[in-house]
């Protein structure tokens, strides 16, 4: 991180915990970044207290990455006992933390507690990744890759607050239609992409409703969740809220069919008609689609290579009355299910512009900085 900072011009000046000091050697970060670590609050030369304040005057973004569960509620209650704690007490420009723990400390009450007192006090907070964590465990809780967060850093840097005061919705996740009680219709959608619209919405000062279908992802912080299981719970979901909504980010994977006939009982495998006969699922955007008066509505165009696939995305744009389709390659050698990055056409009008692939997570902060300068009234 220190170094992908610096190649982008940054000046980066170490600050390590003691804690920090066990598991990495001061004296690499002094090379990387070829400048001072500071370590501890009574160092030599002491002239500390002038030192820090001076360190917070400097620097224009303070990032804690990796952010433990402790410096969070330390900061979250203005505990200043150490070095670190101290200084961002001291300074008042962008506070970014990226937090990375073990997943029942991430899922701790106290820990969300803290998280949302840091979100109120202005705090950035870079999620973390759900994957393989340092114990060997799997969960939420890992450090995201350096490339994504240098990205979200540098996006914190630049504070775009423009969709302050609008609400925005974002469906996630694929959508199950279960025919018993253990067996669906599904398809092998992550909800990743949903899951970072709805953090660089979040980011950009919007109100944030996430309407999520069965994902392992974790929360993201500072959004109003809604779970669902079936097409037919997120087509409610969505009405629910749709009066309160300005701009609508339908990035779910509904799945299309669902069994008409629904056994309490698991059905034997071996019946012929263990499926029995399926129906379409409501299309909850070709339902939206027509009421949607000022609202701005972003589609997902999910499509297999080959085919027609920009013509069939363009139709879907129309039909379902979106102002702007983001087409996604599916099943194909580079299928946007399941894989943590993706490459995308996005449609609106006639323009179509294609977004290289990168991770979701910075994907979706290109696809939100065109978003917002389609809104009407955006500065062009
Ligand atoms: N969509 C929806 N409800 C459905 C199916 C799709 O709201 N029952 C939405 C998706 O969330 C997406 C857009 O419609 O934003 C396009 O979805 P896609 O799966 O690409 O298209 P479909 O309309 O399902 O058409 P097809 O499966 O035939 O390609």
């Amino acid at each position: 991180m220190v170094s992908r900072l610096r190649k982008r011009g940054a000046s980066v000046t170490v600050v390590m915990t003691e804690a920090a000091t066990k598991l990495v050697a001061p004296m690499s970060f002094r090379t990387i970044s070829d400048s001072p670590v500071h370590t501890q609050m009574f160092e030599e030369p002491r002239r500390w207290n002038v030192e820090h304040i001076a360190l917070a005057e400097w620097a224009d973004a303070m990032v804690v990455a990796p952010a433990t569960g402790n410096i969070l509620a330390k900061a979250a209650n203005g505990i200043a006992d150490d070095y670190l704690s101290t200084l961002l007490l001291a300074f008042d420009g962008t506070k970014i933390v990226a937090p990375a723990m073990n997943t029942r400390m991430w899922e701790n009450p106290a820990t969300r507690r803290n998280c949302h007192t840091l979100l109120e006090d202005g705090f950035a907070i870079i999620e973390p990744d759900v994957g393989r964590l340092a114990s060997g465990a799997e969960g939420a809780g890992r450090f995201p890759d350096p490339s994504v967060v240098v990205e979200e850093i540098s996006s914190h840097m630049h504070r775009d607050r423009s969709l302050e005061g609008k609400t925005v919705l974002v469906t996630a996740g694929p959508t199950r239609e279960h025919f018993d009680p253990v067996r669906f219709v599904s398809n092998p959608s992550t909800g990743l992409m949903g899951y970072s619209m709805a953090m660089a919405a979040r980011e950009r000062g919007a109100r944030v409703h996430l309407i999520s279908g069965p994902t392992s992802l974790a929360e993201p912080r500072g959004v109003h969740m809604v779970r669902v299981t079936s097409a037919e719970e997120m087509k409610d979901a969505c009405e629910g809220l749709w009066d309160r909504v300005d701009i609508l980010l339908m990035t779910a994977a509904v799945a299309d069919a669902r069994p008409l006939r629904y056994s309490e009982n698991k059905g034997k495998k071996n019946r012929d008609d263990l499926l029995g006969p399926v129906e379409a699922t409501p299309d909850i955007l070709a339902n939206l689609g027509p009421r949607k008066g000022e609202r701005f509505i972003v589609g997902f165009a999910a499509e297999t290579p080959g085919d027609d696939a920009l013509e069939n995305a363009r139709g879907k744009m129309q039909s379902k009355n979106a102002d702007m389709m983001v087409l996604n390659e599916v099943g194909g050698e580079h299928s946007a299910f399941g894989a943590d990055d993706n490459r995308v056409l996005l449609l609106s009008g006639d323009n179509c512009e294609e977004l290289p692939r990168e991770h979701k997570r910075i994907l979706a902060r290109g696809i939100m900085d065109r978003v917002v300068k389609a809104l009407p009234g955006a500065k062009k």
